[in-house]
């Protein structure tokens, strides 16, 4: 056996995080960011923070919500505001999941095992990336009552992926989230230039089970087909029950051909701006696929989501709920669990005190004309 190690166990002595409380309580996911790039070595920070390229569509993200200012309504009954909705028929405290991102053990010990228990704690949906560093068995075991997604990234071994969606739906994973975005990966400089090698250090635990240590026990940094097409979709269908979410999507072309592949929903997404720079901000994309869907399935977003405003921004575009990518990054780096549950209570009320300003007592309630484009 290769002498390689799993940094779950294995965290060497410095990158464990410290954790001093702050002097001042945390008030808005910003200040989670601070924290953890305090706590994190740099080529972790890099890896996480980055974007492709200039980083351009990274920084639009964020820059393209305030472009968006709110038309609030007065005088109407807020003592009961509610943020419950639903997902694919499961509901959820608030319209504030976790989008996937791979390699938590990274930046905590027990990496998705702590943000799965957050997110059940929080009541909201975590999904599970491909890329997780803890088996996917033991992020079920540890959160057995949490809505779960899995993001699958398809392998070239299709032997091996349908094996892997079958493992996912046995584990009580409630739908398959297809990431269309990473044919390729982007272009990341601050990885290029900090020699970031992250086939060297992580064991992917599931594809190592798969193939029980022998002709494929570690992951390799190019496992993505990127032969995969439309047509590829009723294979995908053909082998699961569950229900297919495509990541990624940012163009009416391509919503158009989901609809017609009987697809159930999609999150309008950029990848963070990590994959193609100079794309739309995701926020600026979502309204053209929303129209082209028809509300023939649910859309969601996620990208540059910081505050309940935002939220509140991407529900009257027409998202049924919004993902949170780097932000759980910082929470996990900051306090583990405890971290990332502090963090989705912050912007959960954030939303709350953004229903209650605009005079929104339902999610059903939030409506386009409860926002208008800034001419900056
Ligand atoms: C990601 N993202 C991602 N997406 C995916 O489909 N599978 C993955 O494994 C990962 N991994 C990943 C790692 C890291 C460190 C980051 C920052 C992102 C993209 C992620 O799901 C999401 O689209 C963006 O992070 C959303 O943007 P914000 O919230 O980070 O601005």
């Amino acid at each position: 056996m290769l002498p390689f190690f799993f940094l779950s166990k294995q965290l060497p002595d410095a990158l464990i995080p410290t954790i001093p409380g702050p002097e001042m309580p945390l008030a808005c996911l910003t200040d989670f960011r601070a924290l953890a790039q305090e706590r994190l070595p740099k080529s972790t920070w890099d890896f996480i923070e980055g974007g492709a390229d200039d980083s351009f569509t990274r920084d639009d993200n964020i820059a393209a919500f305030k472009r968006i200012r709110l038309r609030p309504r007065y005088l109407k009954n807020v003592v009961n505001v509610d943020t419950r909705t639903t997902i694919q028929g499961e509901e959820i405290t608030a319209p504030i999941c976790i989008s996937p991102t791979g390699f938590h053990c990274l930046v905590w010990p027990d990496g998705e095992m702590s943000t799965a228990r957050a997110a059940q704690a929080a009541g909201v949906c975590y999904i599970t990336s491909t890329f997780a560093t803890c088996a996917l068995e033991d992020i079920a075991a540890t959160a057995p009552r949490g809505l779960r997604w899995f993001q699958l990234y398809v392998h070239p071994d299709r032997q091996l992926s349908k094996q892997l969606v079958q493992r996912v739906e046995s584990l009580g994973f409630k739908a398959l989230v297809i990431t269309v975005d990473v044919p390729k990966l982007g272009n990341r400089r601050h990885d290029i230039r900090n020699q970031l090698d992250l086939k060297l250090n992580l064991l992917l635990k599931d594809f190592y089970w798969l193939k029980e240590r022998t002709s494929m026990p570690y992951f390799q940094m190019s496992p993505i087909d990127s032969s995969i097409c439309w047509n590829d979709l009723s294979w995908l269908q053909s082998i699961t029950r569950l229900p297919i979410i495509l990541k990624g999507i940012l163009t009416k072309e391509d919503a158009e051909l989901a609809v017609k592949h009987n697809i159930h929903g999609i999150i309008v997404s950029n990848h963070g701006g990590r994959q193609l720079d100079d794309v739309l901000a995701s926020i600026d994309a979502l309204a053209e696929v929303v129209a082209a869907v028809k509300g023939k399935m649910e859309v969601y977003l996620d990208g540059g989501i910081r505050t309940g405003n935002d939220v509140l921004k991407a529900l009257a575009l027409g998202a049924k709920c919004v993902f949170l990518g780097r932000p759980i990054l910082w929470g996990l780096a900051y306090k583990g669990e405890d971290g990332v549950k502090e963090l989705l209570n912050i912007i959960k009320n954030e939303f709350h005190t953004s229903m209650a300003l605009t005079g929104c007592q339902s999610v059903a309630e939030i409506s386009q004309d409860m926002i208008q484009f800034s001419r900056l």
